[in-house]
């Protein structure tokens, strides 16, 4: 053996073509232009190869017969194939072997073909385990060589095409996925835009609402109580029985306007909410609410102190949404309010043991129907939670939690 070589840059030899029996159609120029690399320190070898590979139809043969060189041919232009003896000085098959493996990819393939004079089982299995795909026995056959290159190129731009397949894919899938994320901080932009806004909405609501209620009760409410107060002065001047009947009728629509202004006063804005806290104002509103069912009210009140005026308004809120739809929709013979502290906020639960109903349907928004919704929107403005859970049959549960101090935002 010795260490001659063919001197690089031009380890790719292009040759004519010579028609020969011994050559297998190559029927796709991919497979005829792949780069094969015959690595043997045989010159004779390696020209018998490159004569035998050409004439089966390859058009882009390089050979090396220093192998300290063949690394350097890989750094210029990666081959497709190694055709590898394993005897040679310096560098021997096996050590060329590993120092390829070290350089490809995780999941390249490269084919390589070990040429061998006589090998032992022991060598083969050597070679085959240091990364060796297949082997030609010399002297070759050149039919047998020209198809067994074809078979492993064929292979191995099956896994090119795989590769380059699956990059595209990834390069798809991040593109999309870049997409997708875009469009979901746009999402979050508007929803928290709309959150803020509805926020705005509602304590303007609850302003107003506590400005016309105080309104009410300095004028409507004193002036009606003062014009009752007369008639019953009045009353005891009248003698006609007919004139003192008139009076009563009077009298009598006069209260019953106060106590609806009053109710409405406390539909505005409940006082007790105010002096006494949530159980009070839940208490005084169901008392008030005209009863359409006959059902026993209970409240269960764990709280050792009051939310802050806001919080405490949306979760009096919520309770009085879940209170008239228990009230008006339920048919329930209990409703159950139960009021506690709990991670770190409170919570309000309204409970019924009526008909129930499918809330998959009706957490979208129907015109004129958009209690459950609201509940859930003020909870989450106040970045609490609502939880409504029913089933036909089962009775219904509404639970509301909102953080301790935590003010909506954009006020
Ligand atoms: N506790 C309940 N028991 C049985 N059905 C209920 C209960 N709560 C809600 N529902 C059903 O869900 C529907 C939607 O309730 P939602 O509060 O959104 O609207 P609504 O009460 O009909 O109208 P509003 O907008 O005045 O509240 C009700 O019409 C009713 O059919
Ligand atoms: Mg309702």
């Amino acid at each position: 053996m010795n260490a001659r070589s063919r001197p690089l840059p031009t380890p790719w030899g292009k040759m004519m073509l010579a028609p020969d029996d011994a050559r297998v159609a190559l029927d796709d120029d991919r497979l005829a232009s792949a780069r094969i690399l015959v690595i043997d320190d045989e010159e004779a070898n390696v020209r018998l190869m490159e004569r035998i590979l050409h004439q089966g139809g390859f058009r882009n043969v390089g050979t090396v017969i220093d192998p300290r060189e063949v690394m350097a041919v890989f750094e210029q232009e990666p081959p497709d194939l190694l055709a590898l003896d394993l005897l040679m000085p310096h560098v021997d098959g096996f050590e060329l072997m590993r120092r390829v493996a070290e350089r490809l990819e995780p999941d390249e393939y490269l084919p390589i073909l070990v040429l061998t004079a006589d090998a032992t089982a022991g060598t083969k299995q050597r070679a085959l385990a240091a990364g060796a795909n297949d082997f030609l026995t010399k002297p070759f056959d050149a039919i047998e060589v020209a198809l067994r290159i074809r078979n492993l190129l064929r292979t191995r731009f099956l896994h090119v095409d795989l590769k380059r397949h699956q990059e595209e894919l990834e390069e798809r899938v991040r593109a999309r996925t870049g997409e997708l994320e875009d469009s979901y901080r746009q999402l979050r932009r508007v929803d928290e835009a709309r959150r803020s806004l509805l926020s705005r909405v509602i304590n303007a609501q609850e302003e107003e609402r506590r400005r016309i209620a105080g309104d009410i009760h300095d004028d409507s409410v004193q002036v009606m109580t003062a014009v009752g107060m007369r008639m019953h002065v009045l009353r005891k001047l009248l003698h006609d029985p007919e004139e003192i009947a008139q009076l009563d009728r009077l009298q009598e629509a006069t209260e019953a306007a106060v106590g609806r202004l009053r109710f409405l006063l406390f539909e505005l804005h409940p006082p007790a909410l105010d002096t006494g806290g949530l159980a009070p104002a839940i208490r005084e509103f169901m008392s008030m609410a005209a009863h359409t069912g006959r059902f026993v009210f209970r409240v269960d009140d764990r709280l050792q102190r009051q939310p802050d005026p806001e919080a405490l308004t949306i979760l009096y809120r919520i309770a009085q949404e879940a209170l008239n739809n228990a009230r008006k929709h339920s048919g329930a013979s209990e409703i159950a309010v139960s009021l506690e502290e709990r991670d770190g906020g409170f919570s309000v639960r309204v409970a019924d043991d009526g008909r129930g109903f499918d809330v998959g349907d009706k957490l979208e928004p129907a015109p004129g129907h958009l209690g459950l919704l609201s509940m859930v929107e003020r909870a989450e403005m106040a970045q609490g939670w609502c939880r409504i859970e029913s089933e036909p049959g089962t009775g219904t549960s509404v639970e509301a939690w909102l953080p301790d101090g935590a003010a909506p935002p954009g006020i």
